[in-house]
């Protein structure tokens, strides 16, 4: 049996809490709404999750560059961008409680509670007041709501006093993308690396959003992490560059993430955001938020951004190709992953709960993450069989030895199933059992968390034997 005690986002909360992978920010003032925190295995697991994404994205290919830019840039940006003027959600509020919600959200609630749906993408402030009004849709709490209206996303701060180059009371924007980043690095790559088309430049960073509702978890939060990457082509070449990307990012989430193919899809948007002249979602469906939603995006963006950025700078960011004396601005198509959204998606796929026979014969739920053994954040656990000093001594020269390689972690309290239970949870694959047959013949065992087969294994060969497993 599967899942079946985390079909609720509060009991998955709580899962990823107690066990170390997210944490509330701020809890002790309280919380903050919508800011998460993670712990030392959530962590792990976020890390190995983007190191999985630049093995493939730029590692085992040749044609991408990977950049790291500041969260901060010229606020001139996000006006050539499009996002100052149009980058906004639609806000409703109750008008008793002051609680504030999105409209289209709550309009898409209001139509699943009919057994009904609706999708209001894109749709403006007016086209949503009228739907509110035509079917007297009220607040959660059954209170009358607030005409419609946007709200934008932007998170604003200030910087300085004295820089010359601000203006506007030293405005600035934290990066709501980290897209824009690259298109202001595109010059120097072209000037440094002098690429041919096609070729990518990608980046892992924070992003920023005013998020109008908080009760999504990890799902939606006001500071985020993107893997984004784009692909600088020549448009004759769109179509055949938008398909590959479709199939290459599908493979990754299937077959190196290994999110289960029935829980991803395609979703075209019909209604576009500003930037793009084509969209594709990769959904995945989150149990704990009621269905399929949006994971990634693969977007088509023209010649939109370079042309606005070489606008508003007033420096020319065309291509020049060699082979046909042709000079352009070449066109975009994007892939844009949440890291965080990702991480949510990797545990609800993994977290599973299966009857097993306890010591005693009784049927036991044996909970297990079965994540791939090259997201675990721990990959190998290690067991003395009882607390005894030779054993644990014998226990931390084998994790000197694979210390280096693995990240590995000893537990030497409480019985050695409740043990092993530990580990299976966090997603560990393999626990090294120290016992009194170790101390005679220098074996351990080694224990499978999917098949819990165990091997014998002598120390001197667990360099290899681990090796070969993780190859
Ligand atoms: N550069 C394109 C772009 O930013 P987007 O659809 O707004 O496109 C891309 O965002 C991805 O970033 C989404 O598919 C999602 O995985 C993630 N994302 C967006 N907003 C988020 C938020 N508030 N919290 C967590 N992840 C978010």
């Amino acid at each position: 049996m599967r899942n079946n005690s985390f079909e609720d986002l509060d009991t998955f909360k709580a899962w990823c809490k107690e066990n170390g992978f997210v944490y509330p920010s701020s809890e002790i003032y309280g919380g903050f709404a919508a800011v998460y925190d993670y712990g030392p295995y959530g962590t792990l697991l976020k890390n190995n999750i983007q190191r999985e994404w630049e093995k493939y994205m730029i590692q085992e290919r040749n044609d991408i560059y990977l950049i790291d830019s500041a969260i901060f840039m010229h606020p001139k940006t996000w006006e050539a961008s499009g996002h100052v003027q149009s980058f906004a959600d639609v806000l409703v509020e109750d008008k008793k409680t002051h609680k504030r919600y999105r409209a289209d959200h709550l309009i898409e609630e209001y139509f699943e509670s009919m057994g009904e749906k609706i999708d209001c993408d894109k749709k403006t402030p007016e086209e949503l007041a009228n739907i509110i009004q035509k079917y007297n849709i009220l607040s959660p709490d059954g209170n009358e709501l607030t005409t419609p209206r946007n709200f934008g996303l932007m998170v604003k701060t200030n910087i300085g006093t004295t820089d010359s180059t601000l203006t506007d009371q030293n405005v600035v924007y934290a990066r709501a993308e980290t897209c824009q980043g690259i298109y202001l690095n595109y010059k120097n790559i072209i000037d440094t690396f002098h690429p041919k088309l096609p070729f990518g430049i990608a980046q892992v960073g924070k992003a920023f959003r005013n998020e109008i509702v908080a009760r999504q978890f990890i799902f939606r939060t006001r500071e985020f992490e993107q893997m984004e990457m784009q692909y600088f082509h020549h448009p004759k070449d769109k179509d055949r560059i938008f398909d590959m990307w479709m199939k290459e990012r599908m493979n990754w989430l299937v077959n190196v993430i290994g999110l289960r193919s029935q829980n991803l899809r395609f979703k075209r948007h019909e209604k576009l955001v500003f930037y793009a002249s084509k969209a594709f979602d990769i959904e995945y469906n989150f149990r704990t938020l009621g269905g399929f939603k949006e994971l990634e995006g693969i977007h088509d963006r023209g010649d939109y951004d370079l042309s606005q950025h070489s606008k508003f700078s007033g420096i020319e960011l065309d291509y020049f190709d060699p082979d046909t004396q042709e000079s352009f601005i070449p066109h975009i198509i994007e892939t844009s992953i949440g890291l965080n959204r990702l991480f949510f998606a990797v545990l609800e796929d993994a977290l599973t709960v299966e009857k097993v026979r306890n010591g005693k014969g009784e049927i036991d739920n044996r909970i297990v993450l079965k994540i791939s053994k090259y997201l675990s954040p721990i990959k190998i656990g290690i067991l003395p069989l009882v607390k005894q000093d030779k054993l644990i001594e014998l226990s931390r020269s084998i994790q000197n030895v694979l210390k280096r390689e693995y990240i590995t972690q000893i537990d030497i309290s409480g019985s050695i199933g409740k043990r092993y239970r530990r580990f299976d949870e966090i997603g560990t694959p393999y626990c090294i059992t120290v016992d009194f047959k170790t101390l005679e013949d220098s074996t351990v065992t080694v224990r499978d968390r999917d098949t819990m087969q165990q091997d014998r294994v002598s120390i001197a060969d667990l360099t290899k034997y681990f090796s070969d497993k993780f190859k």
